[in-house]
């Protein structure tokens, strides 16, 4: 096999799940920024389990998850592509309530401020664990407090049935939905 040595490294890892990630000003205002991954940092074996953002210093959101040392994180399904690339394309410090203004539906949480988001299937209420320098992105980490999952996107056991979550995926800067179901981990044990 021939392989070429790229000249320039353009977003290295993926796929990724595309995120909306909520937070709240301090007057309640709330704020949507798209994020291109989120991903899992501890997954509770040890200690608590906690994910990672990784989020540019400009943003509105990176002042507010500070501020408020908490955040949601809400992940669309590849349907709302046309709602979370309009949702990334404006700040709102311009536009204020990006709820209203992307024509997402807010919802309470129960341990953070930031509300979730109605239409995505699969919920998180984070703390802010730290904030890390990284580069042109500073990496948070969050400790997820609670997590919430649609109803109809449970099976008869009370699982997260993975067919029903149309994960919005991101791959060097585009916008894909996934395929089809290939084994479960640990599927080759035994053969
Ligand atoms: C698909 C997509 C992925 C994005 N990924 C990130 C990201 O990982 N980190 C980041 O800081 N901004 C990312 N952005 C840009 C922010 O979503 C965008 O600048 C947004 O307007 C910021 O909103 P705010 O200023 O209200 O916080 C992404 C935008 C899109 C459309």
């Amino acid at each position: 096999m021939s392989k070429v040595l790229l000249t320039s490294v353009f977003r290295p890892v993926y796929p990724t799940p595309a995120a909306l990630v909520t937070s709240a000003a301090a007057d309640g205002t709330p704020n949507i920024i798209v994020l291109g991954e989120c991903f899992n940092i501890s997954i509770g074996l040890e200690g608590p389990v906690v994910v990672g953002l990784a989020i540019a210093p400009g943003r509105y959101s990176y002042g507010l998850i500070k501020e408020a040392g908490e955040f949601g994180v809400n992940f669309p399904t590849a349907d709302l592509v046309e709602v979370v690339d309009r949702c990334g394309s404006v700040s709102g410090r311009k536009v204020g309530n990006k709820f209203a203004h992307v024509g997402l539906t807010p919802y309470p949480a129960t341990k953070i401020k930031a509300p979730l988001i109605v239409e995505c299937p699969v919920n998180l209420e984070c703390k802010l664990l730290d904030i890390i320098k990284a580069g042109d992105h500073d990496l948070f980490r969050g400790e997820v407090v609670a997590q919430h999952v649609d109803a109809r996107c449970l099976d008869a056991e009370g699982n997260i049935a993975i067919t029903s979550l149309n994960p919005l995926c991101y791959i060097l800067g585009q916008y894909w939905s996934t395929g089809r179901h290939l084994g479960h981990h640990g599927f080759t044990r035994g053969k």
